[in-house]
């Protein structure tokens, strides 16, 4: 399975831990940032926005400092669901109930052993359907 990843300065030390961690499990097609040194957000988030817009069946990762950067730039996109998750539980429900494609973690405020159980978390868990099917059709503005 190939997952876009990429991030800024402050999430680039977990991106690069994540890509070795899962490399017998991922395909990775890194959008940057290559280095610790200081960059724009949304110079990474938007590239990786816009591949998986362009495909239902693309997927996701995006880290920044707090997270909040990269979700607010990636979901500018229609049909990103980019869902900032901390813990367990919000890393299963934003697949379960929001069919999010783009898994965002805020690096500074998160452990590696974190990360790494949000990763598996997040591509091991189906969206539920139903009710939340007619919920996720109505979120992108028309
Ligand atoms: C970078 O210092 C920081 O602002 C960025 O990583 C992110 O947290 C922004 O939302």
């Amino acid at each position: 399975m190939k997952i876009h990843i990429a991030s800024d300065h402050a999430g680039f030390e977990l991106k690069e831990a994540i890509k070795k961690q899962f490399s017998n499990r991922f395909e990775w097609e890194d959008h940057g940032t290559f280095s610790s040194e200081s960059v724009d957000y949304p110079d990474f988030a938007h590239p990786l926005a816009a591949a998986v817009a362009n495909d239902a069946a693309e997927r996701g990762i995006l880290i920044c400092g707090t997270g909040n950067g990269v979700a607010i730039t990636a979901n500018k996109h229609a049909n990103v669901r980019a869902a900032l998750c901390w813990n367990h539980d919000i890393a299963a429900l934003a697949r379960q109930h929001n069919d999010a494609n783009v898994l965002v973690m805020p690096a500074r405020f998160i452990d590696q052993a974190t990360a790494f159980d949000l990763v598996e978390t997040f591509f091991n868990t189906a969206f539920e359907g139903g009710r939340h099917e007619r919920r996720v059709q109505k979120i992108n503005v028309r």
